[in-house]
Parts: C-alpha cells; structure tokens; sequence
C-alpha cells in the first residue's frame, strides 16, 4: 500500500501553492520553443524565461505554481538505475518579481513539515557560498535559523548557483537546496550532506533568480528579484513512500505488470532483467509523452527526432532480449497512456498515432537490425582475427551502423561494450557531420521559387505559409500549393480553386493572416527524414527535390510544412499583410499576389 500516490503528491503540490495564492499554469510542450534554441524543456522555468526576465507579464499573475514534464537525455546511459529518467516532471513554483526569500523560506519548511512530515530539527540546506562576483548568500542563512532550521545543518557551497547551462541571455541566480536524511545512521563521524554515501535526499531546490547570465560568464543585476522553485515528482514520490527505487513507484506499477507478464519475468529478479525493465519503461514512457506531446515529433534521423528515435531503439533492443516484441511495446506503451492520460489529455486524443508511430518504428528497425547484428558480428570477429590488440571499433564503422543499419550510436556502443570494445566516438561524430553537411545542401538546394534569401524574402516566405493555412481554413483543406514565386517585393501563390474569390473571402483571409501574425507565433524548425514529415503532418510538395532529409517549420498551431526556408523568426515580425490580386493562373488555378507592409 503506498503511503502517498502520484495523484495525491500532485494535488498536494498544487494545493499547497494555490493556497498561497499561486495560479496553476499547467504543464507545456516538452519541446523546445525554437527561440531559446533548446531542443526540449529541461527546467519548469524554461517556458517562463520572458517573464522571469521581465520582458513579459504573465497573464494569470505574479505568483505560479504547475507540474512540469521535462527532458534530460544526457544521462541516457544511467537509465537502468533506480533513480535516472529521461522523461521526468518538476513540481514547481515562482514568483515573478513578487515575494522573495522571507516568504520562499517560511513556505519551503512548512511543506516539509506539515505536509510532508519531516522533522525540522533533520531538514539541511545548503546555500550559496559566493562566486564569480555574485555575492555569498548570508540572508538566506539567516531566514532559515529564523524558521528554526539548525544552523550546523546549514552548509555554504559554491556550487549552489543554477542556470540554464551555455544560454546567453537567460535568467540565473544563488539556489537554496534542500535534504533530508534517509536514516538516522550515520556512515562515519563527519557524515553529512556533502557525505558521498547516499544518506541524503535532495529533495529540492529554490533559486533566487536575480541576475541574467551574460556572454562570457558575466552578470546583469535583473530588473525584478524572482524566485524559481523545482522539486523533482519521482523522486519525492519515491522518498515520501519509503522506496529507494523510484521504479515501485504507482507511476511504473501497470507497465511493469505489463512487462512481467508478457516475458514471464520477475521485476527485482536478477540485475540484467531489472535494469531491462527499467530501461523500456523509462524509454516507453519518455516516446510516449514526445510523440503525444501538442508539439509531437516522429521519429527521425535528425535533431529531436533522432533523440527519439534513439530512446525507440533502445527500448525495442532491450524489448528483444526479453524475448518479446512490437506487442509488449505497445502494451506498456498503452499502460503509460493511461496513467498519464487525465494529466495529459493530449494522449488520450493521440493513442492510436503514438501506436501506429511504434508499429512503424518497430517494423522499420526490425528489418535492418538482423541484419546489423551479422554486421556487428562480422566486425568484431575481423578485429579478434586481424587486430587482436585493437579493443575499439572506428568511427566510421559505427557510422555505417548507423546509415546503413539504422543503429544509434548508444546501441553500438552498448553492444560493443558486451563484448569487452570501445566506440571511437570522435570519429562517428565526424563521419555524422559530413554527412549532414550533405544533406543540407540538398535540402537547401530547393528554394521554392526563392530569389534571394534577404530578410524581406524570409518574411514573405513566413507569409505564405500563413496564407495557405488561411486558404485551408477559409475556403476548403484540399487547397494546396500549385507554385510560388517570391521577389523582395511581393510574394505569388497560386493554388488550385475553380473560382474567382468573393471579396468578402479576400478580406476574411487577410485577417486571418494578420492576426496569426499578431499573435506574435514563434517559427520553429526541424530536419527529418521525408517520410516522417509526412506522418508528422507535414504539408508540402513530397517529391525527391527536398533530398532525403527534409526541413519541416512549424508555426504553432497554424501551419506544418515542408520548405527549403528562409523563414523569418516569428511572425510578430512580419508587418501587415495584404492581397494586391486576385486572378486566375490557368485552368482550375487561381493567384494570389500579396505584399506586406512596413
Ligand atoms: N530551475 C531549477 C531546477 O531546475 C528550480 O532545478
């Protein structure tokens, strides 16, 4: 019997913070914004940068509270532990310039406390111990021996500073860590909070974000003193229900049911098939929420795609060596979907797309990865025979594993290193780079009737895609583009409809242009394999002009399409948009030209 369940910890949460007057503002995508750069959210605070910045006031206030799914990939390869995810969610807290530490400290404790159940007298916190002209933090210090935290469980560290690693521009500042001891029993003597052995939970942390981080490691004082909170889910689901395995936790309980089974195996029987376990779930779990996000992806060869693809892959490996296949996936997918469905709607809406997405993925994989296994075999057995000294596979070799054979590089090296041999990792990158090198030129190589790509032409390229998402939505969804011609003046379209447009239609598609681009929607895009676009929903001339991989841009909700770009950022910077003419083009085709102004 769980002492707390995911649903219980949420509601807490949530509870807890609107009772302090913090609105709930939901989860977002889990996909990057396309401004920041940042293939996908990794902090509660990344969808908030602007307000925390002060750039923005956020439409439901100053104070904030939600649970937020987040994706860290860098830690791949300790999932399979008890405590690593690539899919995780942050409960999380802010205020936008409003209160500060004397109410951040008080509320912190209480939550500890009172609905947690910590005893005060065992709660550490570490501050910041002052760097790089960013002074030590004695105030919080001192709020927190008012709020009856001890003071020798209190620890100054140079370390406690957060920010959005290697993004200029970004909000940061001194953080306020919190821990709480597992047992009482100490390793040794000195054991405390900076005590490697494991006693110590962190189970979260309040930044003070006061500063923007600037090029070369420099400081700006921010406008507004802001606080950003983040608790990981998981992780205090686990603590506050006495599992060191975050994995026995209600979130996992269906898949793995699922799992065992389907394989006919125990969870926590042996390493191999725990780590096994974990490792499908995590995975499953992490595909399931990316391809059912609003933004989802498909997997690809390129940029967020191929991170997905990785985590399919891997899932699909460890999958077969439980000796189960394409089922099981989709079964321990469907348990995820509904565990997560009431949170996130969104799947529930796309199941049968998240499924179909696996059954394509599996099929794909399947077919080359018999024959990638001899591959591997047969490199292994030349190097025992030919280079018994050599204990590393060239990266040109895992390379072709990857082009030929549709292998992730963690998979070669996973399975190199079953075997006793290393990966020859810088050389893979390279042989990577080349290759998209290749193939951005011939994605580029299509301009779509682009003359020149000055930031004039950009904006009206943006603007034809508005416009054909306005001719979809005012006229009919079977219209699409017969040709486009753009000239730094004006942009030309031309679609196929078999009558001269009413001017009330002219006027209700301007408008409906202008306000997507008064809604100031970020332009955003990914490189994919052609036929992911194409599932992804992508619209757009598929023929073998794009090249292989193809760049699809997004514009919110508005518009998907292929294109070989430039595209302007956003669609704030577009001006005013307005047809100059409407003809007809030749049989069964109109033309519309347009120009945009200033
Ligand atoms: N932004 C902080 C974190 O991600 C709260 O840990």
């Amino acid at each position: 019997m769980d002492k707390i369940t995911s649903k219980q910890l949420r509601d807490k949460w949530l509870n807890f913070y609107k009772g302090k007057g913090h609105v709930d503002i939901g989860a977002v995508s889990l996909i990057g914004d396309g401004e920041t750069g940042v293939m996908f959210n990794v902090a509660g605070m990344q969808p908030l940068m602007p307000y925390l910045l002060g750039e923005k006031e956020h439409e439901k206030g100053k104070r904030l509270c939600n649970v937020q799914g987040c994706i860290r990939t860098v830690d791949i390869e300790n999932v399979g532990d008890e405590s690593h995810f690539t899919f995780f969610e942050m409960m999380g807290n802010w205020s936008l310039g409003d209160y500060f530490k004397e109410e951040k400290v008080a509320w912190t404790i209480e939550l500890l406390t009172k609905e947690f159940g910590f005893e005060k007298d065992k709660i550490c916190s570490t501050v910041f111990a002052g760097k790089n002209g960013a002074p030590k933090d004695e105030e919080t210090e001192k709020i927190l021996i008012k709020n009856g935290i001890k003071k020798e469980n209190i620890f100054h560290l140079k370390e406690n500073w957060w920010a959005l690693e290697g993004i200029e521009n970004s909000p940061c500042g001194p953080d306020n860590e919190w821990f709480y001891p597992k047992t009482d029993e100490k390793c040794c003597d000195s054991c405390d909070v900076n005590c490697d052995c494991g006693r110590y939970v962190e189970i979260g942390n309040d930044v003070y974000m006061q500063y923007k981080q600037l090029a070369g490691n420099k400081l700006e004082e921010l406008s507004q003193k802001n606080v950003d909170t983040g608790f990981g889910f998981e992780r205090n689901l686990a603590f506050l229900n006495g599992y060191s395995d975050a994995y026995k936790t209600d979130l996992f309980r269906d898949a793995i049911k699922t799992i065992e089974i389907s394989a006919n195996v125990k969870y926590g029987q042996d390493e191999n098939v725990t780590r096994a376990i974990r490792i499908i779930c995590d995975h499953t779990r992490t595909s399931v929420m990316l391809i059912g996000d609003v933004k989802g992806i498909t997997p690809s060869n390129v940029g967020a795609g191929y991170i997905l693809r990785r985590l399919m892959r891997r899932a699909i490996r460890y999958i077969k060596k439980l000796n189960c296949d394409c089922g099981l996936f989709k079964e321990v997918a469907k348990a995820f979907i509904n565990k997560y469905g009431d949170v996130y709607p969104n799947l529930i809406a796309k199941k049968d797309f998240i499924l179909d997405e696996i059954d394509k993925e599996y099929n794909k994989f399947e077919k080359t990865l018999e024959q990638g296994n001899k591959e591997f075999d047969k490199l292994i057995n030349n190097l025992k025979t030919f280079a018994p000294d050599v204990k590393i596979i060239a990266g040109n070799k895992a390379f072709r594993l990857f082009d030929t054979f549709g292998f992730p590089i963690e998979l070669t090296q996973e399975m190199a290193s079953e075997v006793g041999y290393l990966v020859d990792i810088e050389g893979f990158n390279k042989a990577f780079k080349e290759h998209q090198e290749k193939s951005k030129i011939s994605a580029g190589s299509f301009k779509g009737g682009l003359s020149d790509s000055s930031e004039q032409n950009a904006k009206l390229h943006t603007a034809t895609h508005l416009l054909l998402a306005a001719l979809n939505k005012i006229l009919n969804k079977e219209i699409h583009q017969c040709g486009s011609n753009i000239t730094p003046e004006r942009l030309r379209f031309d679609f196929n409809f078999d009558r001269k447009l009413t001017e009330n239609e002219i006027k209700e598609i301007e408008n409906e242009v202008n306000k997507n681009i008064n809604l100031a929607i970020p332009v955003s895009c990914e490189k994919m394999q052609i036929e992911q676009a194409r599932a992804a929903g992508a619209t757009g001339i598929f023929n073998d002009k794009y090249g292989e991989i193809v760049s699809v841009y997004t514009i919110g909700d508005v518009s998907k399409e292929i294109c070989g770009g430039p595209h302007a950022e956003n669609t704030k910077d577009l001006g005013k948009f307005k047809i100059v003419k409407e003809e007809s083009s030749s049989s069964g085709v109109r033309r519309i030209k347009a120009i945009l102004e200033t």
